[in-house]
């Protein structure tokens, strides 16, 4: 992991390394069992160099607190290390040529549970593993099962699509929706059998 944050921090394989102030790698334990993939760094993200520091990140940090977790307890990542100019979105140029260290901090990591965070999140792991898209409010908080072979073991990982927490800090309501949604994430964890 080290390795890849000096990657990416002499990085410019997109345009954004000249408008960001820090690029934000990720956050948290490289044993985790669950990995949270957001979008992109947004104004604090960038100052800072952390993920999810902004009002989101509070929302981010009530939702693990309501299913007894820590940040340390889990990693989380983003589809863009750098952040776009004013939050816009992410460009498929960009994301394209960004999300290789995505994938590698996924090889490293390799958590059971992705759960991901907004619809470029969903996206682009739903393509990776060859899940059926849908639109996130009809799946969210459904569990996917894929399987990958890694070597000769097969590896077998749960995709859980959530909404943005930032959602939550526009719509008062989504809050309880996310609350429902964390349960089915703390839920498919602890019935997880490890053979
Ligand atoms: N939103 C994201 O998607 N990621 C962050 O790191 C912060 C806000
Ligand atoms: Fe490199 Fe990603 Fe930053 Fe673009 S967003 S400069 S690809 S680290």
């Amino acid at each position: 992991m080290e390795r890849i944050e000096k990657r990416i921090e002499a990085c410019k394989r997109c345009e954004l390394w000249q408008t960001r102030t820090n690029p934000v790698v990720g956050a948290g334990s490289l044993s985790a069992r669950i990995l949270f993939v957001g979008e992109a760094p947004g104004y604090y993200e960038d100052l800072k160099g952390e993920p999810f520091v902004g009002k989101a990140g509070k929302v981010l940090d009530e939702l693990l607190a309501s299913i007894a977790l820590q940040r340390t307890d889990v990693y989380i990542a983003n589809v863009l290390k750098c952040r776009p100019p004013g939050n816009r979105n992410p460009t498929a140029d960009e994301i394209r040529a960004c999300t290789p260290y995505l994938d590698a901090q996924l090889e490293i990591i390799q958590p059971e549970i992705i759960a991901t965070l907004g619809n470029f999140s969903l996206s682009y792991i739903f393509d990776k593993f060859g899940l059926p898209k849908d639109k996130i409010s009809r799946i969210h908080g459904t569990v996917f099962t894929v399987s990958t072979i890694a070597g000769i073991k097969i590896k077998i990982r749960k995709v859980i699509p959530l909404y943005h927490p930032a959602v939550a800090t526009y719509n008062p309501n989504m809050k309880e929706t996310l609350i429902d949604d964390f349960k089915v994430l703390a839920g498919s964890l602890r019935y997880d059998l490890h053979l």
